[in-house]
């Protein structure tokens, strides 16, 4: 009975976690489809509805990467001018996503905002993905790549719980403060490792 129990634990576990870089180029690649998507269709309802997906998919997949994932990158590969230009960049696209989340396909602009954000979003993938870009260097410099991945993964089931709803602003408050504590445990694991 708890020798099944356990196979059955090892098992989700083995089929759930990814490593940070796996699970962030998994986002990437997911909303790349859907801007695809956007782009071939000429339903309205299509696109407020692709607009939507692809909103709320870069609003949780930039702010795991700036709790978590920048963070650990800055602190392990002291890389300051990537990690910079990579938060000015998710400046830009969440002010595009404001705008486009407070428009519809009845705007005359709003296939241009989903295009343009879509053009920034494919810039800034390619910076983290490219060789020599952020991720490799985050591989090159040792980082703890696999409990960042079960950190990302749990910090973004989280925020997705918390925009479906139900969830008490109590909860909401407790569990943020509870992925920030945790990046930080990982930082100082991370750091010891370094020396
Ligand atoms: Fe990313
Ligand atoms: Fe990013």
């Amino acid at each position: 009975m708890r020798k099944a129990k356990r196979g059955a634990t090892a098992k989700r576990r083995s089929a759930k976690s990814q490593d940070a870089i796996a699970l962030l180029k998994a986002d990437h690649r997911q909303v790349e489809e859907w801007f695809e998507q956007f782009e071939s269709t000429r339903s309205s309802s299509r696109k407020s509805d692709l607009a939507q997906k692809i909103c709320a998919a870069l609003k949780t997949h930039t702010m795991i990467e700036e709790e978590i994932f920048y963070p650990a990158f800055l602190e392990a590969t002291e890389e300051e001018d990537i990690h910079h230009e990579a938060e000015v960049e998710h400046d830009g696209a969440k002010k595009l996503i404001a705008v486009i989340e407070a428009s519809g396909p009845d705007d005359d602009y709003f296939d241009a905002r989903v295009t343009v954000l879509s053009e920034m979003i494919k810039h800034h993938v390619k910076e983290e993905e490219q060789r020599d870009g952020m991720f490799a260097k985050a591989r090159a410099a040792g980082m703890d790549l696999n409990a960042l991945g079960e950190q990302l993964a749990a910090r973004k089931a989280e925020i997705e719980g918390e925009a479906g709803g139900g969830m008490g602003t109590r909860s909401r408050r407790s569990s943020g403060a509870g992925a920030g504590r945790r990046a930080m445990e990982l930082l100082g694991k991370g750091a010891r490792s370094a020396h």
